[in-house]
């Protein structure tokens, strides 16, 4: 991928970041002027968060297995659609875009095989602060750069350089997304609506989704960003017991329960469990 495609900034000094030496070698060791230096891990992606503490508790390899898991059976492929559809619109003649929260990178898979059916092939960065899961999105994606960070901090993009943030169930920050789009760039952001997953919610003791959300989301970028568009996403799902499992062990539940409890509450569950899936895409034009 060439630097100009996607200007990096490096993390510890914010000068511009490159590919160092020659060959192999080169898509494998980034660098900047002042000697600050990032190699690729053995799995592809990069960590630009050594050397500092974060508080943050990130998704745990079981976290991971269970979304990769869920997401390769297919369930989700409707959101993945409109997701790619909503940014192939913004792409421009050097189209470049960030995936940020980007998990095992499923949703930035569908924009990348999207924008190459466009005739537009995008670079393109993955940020999440999990190390688990980029691992995993660097196998998907590995025409991008995957690159374990922490989206509260500076983005390591230069201003102005990229068409398309997308932001699936993610932390958002809006200053800094603005910062890095291109003017007329687009904010693609995925949340779940009232009523999502209902009943395997309460089978499995998923956090609920708070009825206020959506306004908030609104609020929350007023600052940089026009809504362009809002869009609802209903997936009619039939889960098996072990689709539900998954469901539930790759949400923040994940976080403090294990796959044997949630089993438990789900033995004797008659299958297929019918729930649905509500989304929100919501697209927004920087100001
Ligand atoms: C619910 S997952 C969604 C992942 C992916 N977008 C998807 O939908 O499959 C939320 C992701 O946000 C990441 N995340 C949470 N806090 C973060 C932060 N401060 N910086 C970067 N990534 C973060 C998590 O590690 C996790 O991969
Ligand atoms: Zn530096």
């Amino acid at each position: 991928m060439p630097d100009a495609a996607l200007p990096l900034l490096c993390p510890v000094c914010c000068g511009p970041l490159s590919r160092a030496g020659v060959g192999a070698a080169a898509a494998r060791t980034l660098s900047c002027a002042s000697g600050h230096s990032f190699d690729a891990a053995r799995q592809g992606y990069f960590n630009f968060l050594v050397g500092k503490g974060t508080p943050f508790e990130p998704d745990s390899a079981a976290m991971v297995e269970a979304r990769v898991n869920f997401l390769s059976r297919g369930h989700y492929l409707p959101l993945a659609r409109a997701v790619a559809a909503a940014v192939v619109p913004s792409l421009g003649e050097h189209p470049a875009v960030l995936d940020s929260g980007t998990g095992t990178g499923h949703y930035l898979r569908a924009v990348l095989d999207a924008s190459a059916a466009a005739g537009r092939p995008a670079a393109a960065l993955g940020l999440d602060i999990s190390k688990f899961a980029l691992r995993r999105a660097a196998r998907l994606n590995p025409e991008a750069l995957n690159v374990v960070w922490d989206v509260w901090r500076p983005l390591p993009l230069a201003d102005d350089s990229v068409d398309a943030v997308t932001v699936v169930f993610a932390p958002r920050n809006p200053a800094e997304f603005a910062r890095v789009l291109r003017p007329g760039g687009r904010l693609v952001v995925v949340t779940p609506r009232p009523g999502h997953l209902n009943i395997v919610a309460d089978l499995t003791g998923m956090l609920g989704i708070e009825e206020s959300k959506e306004d908030r989301l609104g609020q929350a970028m007023a600052e940089h960003f026009d809504t362009h568009s809002a869009a609802p996403v209903d997936i009619p799902l039939e889960l098996s017991r072990r689709d539900a499992a998954d469901l539930a062990l790759m949400g923040p539940a994940g976080h403090h329960s294990d796959r044997e409890s949630v089993e438990a509450r789900l033995a004797g569950v008659p299958e297929p469990l019918q729930t649905g899936a509500r989304f929100q895409v919501t697209v927004f034009a920087v100001r």
